[in-house]
């Protein structure tokens, strides 16, 4: 891996600990305006600083992140379908690598969606992302997509999709969580995130699925609505960075966020 490549990676997995808290809020990119991220920069302005990187699209980044920031940015680049539309699979890249070095970012995303009627069309995005990731010595995160199936969260098939997206050159990948997931980060040459997911019912399902994920050999999370869906979001970004940097356990971190709460926000 290149210098540069290597540099950025490190700006996001963070070498005192080897893990990442990255923020997700690019969800409005199929979505439109999710609950609690109507107005980006709201959500956006009072965590952004807790997280080690944000993952927006280049359209929140520039009407509604402070270009002052001095957290790492890692942009979607891959999107073109709503979630009204015929598929949420048919993504392109949206956005262009001279853009992406104009807006300073650190890493680049996209999705890849294995196993439907665009796998192909969504690996070819990666595979072209990766050589120009390697131009430019910009890490490419692939996300393993499921569109609307959240039933294919299991260990089979998101094991084949971190697999083929580290064997098409991805430096680092985000999934779901689920049972058997050391199985997943087994096959994966590559780290490996988790995104949160849908907003769970309480922390108390929130910090465990974290902890089980760090665990079981995740790097970190890329979490959004768990965050910022919460009642008290800068709390919850700082229990998850406890449990995700410093080995918090699911109670500590409890008793963490339960502390911030009272005190902050
Ligand atoms: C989904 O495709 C988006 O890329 C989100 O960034 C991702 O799902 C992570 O956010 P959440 O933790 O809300 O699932």
């Amino acid at each position: 891996m290149d210098w540069g490549l290597q540099n950025r990676l490190a700006r996001i997995i963070k070498p005192a600990t080897g893990r990442t808290v990255m923020l997700a809020v690019d969800h409005g990119y199929f979505l439109g305006p999710t609950s609690k991220l109507e107005n980006p920069r709201a959500t956006i302005e009072p965590i952004v600083e807790y997280a080690d990187a944000l993952m927006p699209t280049r359209g929140v980044l520039r009407t509604s992140v402070d270009p002052k920031t001095q957290t790492p940015i890692v942009l979607r680049v891959s999107g073109g379908t709503s979630i009204i539309g015929p598929s949420l699979a048919d993504e392109s890249i949206t956005t262009t690598f001279e853009e992406a070095i104009r807006l300073n970012v650190t890493a680049v995303a996209l999705s890849i969606f294995v196993g439907t009627d665009y796998e192909h069309n969504t690996l070819m995005n990666l595979a072209d992302l990766v050589n120009e990731g390697e131009t430019y010595g910009i890490p490419v995160l692939a996300v393993t997509a499921v569109g609307k199936e959240l039933g294919k969260r299991d260990a089979r098939f998101l094991s084949l999709s971190c697999r083929i997206a580290a064997e098409l050159g991805a430096h680092f990948v985000k999934t779901y969580y689920c049972e058997e997931f050391e199985k997943v980060v087994e096959g994966c040459p590559v780290p490996v995130v988790i995104a949160g997911g849908p907003k769970l019912d309480t922390m108390n399902d929130v910090f465990p699925l974290t902890y089980e994920a760090i665990n079981r050999g995740a790097v970190g999370v890329d979490m959004g609505r768990n965050i910022w869906q919460s009642e008290h979001p800068v709390a919850a970004i700082q229990a998850v960075r406890a449990i995700v940097h410093e080995k918090a356990t699911v109670a500590k971190a409890l008793e963490l966020f339960n502390d911030l709460k009272a005190t902050r926000n």
